[in-house]
């Protein structure tokens, strides 16, 4: 996040807000100030539209038809497939598989690797991974004996990268590590964690769910194996989601899920396998879903991506400035360069109440445990409250967030 500030001006954050119509709504009869988008984003016109045109004009099941509205619609599922590559800059499209969400895409991958998992294999994760980042990992070490080894995190928030690489073994199988942490905002340093994996020859998935969003995402820079993320948090719709793959992981992996659309042949004694991407979308796929987030990847590129970043900084700078002082309250995760998530605690609160004031004052954070139980345990939580920022939240909005909660802390005193 070092934009430089001069981009603060070429971001017209009222123009932005006015294609998002939820916005204009009202909750416990204050305006909506939205600041839940680490969680789900809301989303512009351009793809709720881009949804809703396709349904009335032009929808049919894809890849199957001869006719016409069955080719129209795999042309604009295809285009959206287009639109993912050139968003992330993959090679080629046939690296770009269509999922339900960042959680599909990793148990994706890790269903795949468990085919050749010995008893003592290793999985390298960390104690900040969300849960879809972890579980599907305890899966392998469950029904194979995999080990999985946790990258511990600093008292800041970081990744201790000197325990990251002494954890890089000759049983390391797979390190997936997440690119930007959902609760500390943390981003980890995700060059250097693929070369050292490189190096050992060891594959990376990255999560990329909050890493998306924030970042400018550069699969071939990167050389990142894997990289998984979510359609609903990049102002696109749920129920779709990508895994990257480079086309010789993707090759080399077994398919997820058997049904149609994947296969080459199918005959009474056996089965050939389509080529990925396809081999990878057994059924029919999320069309609407495929298609509306291509929609909200052609509208952000619309966008000064620089100027976004900046401008979710200054959210972010804004709330510390506003709560400077704030003894009762602890702010978790303050790694150097952090993205735009500010989580907290508050002395004497659960997270909880704090999050059922704030909404009365129309405020919307999250609350709980962030679906990220060992980081809650490494900074010995049980909760805590999080306001995440998204590129249509204003500076006036950070400052009534912070005020509301100066109010919400009252009650506890
Ligand atoms: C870092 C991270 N990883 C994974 C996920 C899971 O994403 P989804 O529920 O869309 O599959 C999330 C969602 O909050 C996330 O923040």
């Amino acid at each position: 996040m070092n934009a430089p500030a001069s981009n603060l001006q070429a971001f017209d954050v009222e123009a932005v807000r006015a294609q998002f119509p939820i916005l204009r709504r009202e909750v416990n009869g204050k305006p909506l100030i939205y600041l839940d988008s680490g969680a789900s984003a809301q989303k512009p016109l351009a793809v709720i539209d881009a949804m809703s045109g396709l349904m009335e004009r032009s929808y049919a099941n894809v890849h199957r038809g001869l006719h016409t509205l069955a080719n129209e619609t795999t042309d604009a599922y295809e285009a959206a497939r287009r639109g993912v590559q050139g968003l992330i800059h993959a090679a080629s499209p046939n690296e770009v598989v269509f999922t339900k969400g960042t959680t599909e895409s990793i148990n994706l991958v890790a269903a795949g690797l468990g085919q050749s998992i010995q008893p003592g294999d290793e999985i390298i994760v960390s104690q900040m991974e969300h849960h879809a980042n972890i579980v599907p990992w305890h899966f392998l070490r469950e029904r194979l004996g995999a080990v999985l080894r946790f990258v511990p995190v600093t008292d800041d928030g970081r990744l201790d990268m000197e325990a990251y690489y002494a954890l890089l073994g000759p049983r390391t199988r797979m390190v997936a590590l997440t690119h930007m942490s959902n609760v500390l905002g943390t981003i980890n340093p995700a060059k250097a964690i693929i070369e050292a994996a490189h190096s050992a020859g060891v594959p990376v998935l990255l999560d990329g769910a909050q890493g998306i969003v924030h970042l400018k995402v550069d699969v071939l820079d990167l050389d990142v194996d894997f990289y998984a993320f979510s359609g609903h948090k990049l102002y696109g719709p749920t129920g779709i989601g990508v895994l990257y793959g480079k086309a010789e992981r993707l090759a080399a992996l077994p398919p997820y899920q058997g049904g149609g659309e994947m296969i080459g042949e199918v005959s009474e004694e056996r089965i050939t396998y389509a080529a990925p991407p396809h081999r990878f979308e057994a059924g029919t796929p999320p069309i609407i879903e495929a298609i509306g987030l291509g929609a909200a990847i052609d509208w952000l590129s619309g966008l000064d991506r620089r100027a976004v970043l900046a401008h979710e900084e200054a959210l972010y700078r804004r709330v510390k400035t506003k709560l400077e002082g704030a003894n009762w309250l602890t702010e978790i995760g303050q790694a150097p360069g952090k993205g735009a998530i500010f989580s907290f605690a508050v002395e004497g609160a659960h997270a909880h109440d704090i999050a059922q004031i704030l909404d009365r004052y129309g405020i919307a954070v999250r609350a709980g445990t962030h679906c990220a139980e060992p980081l809650m345990r490494r900074f010995a939580l049980t909760s805590s409250a999080r306001a995440s920022f998204a590129l249509y939240n204003t500076l006036e909005e950070a400052d009534a967030f912070a005020d509301a909660l100066f109010k919400a802390r009252s009650f506890f005193v």
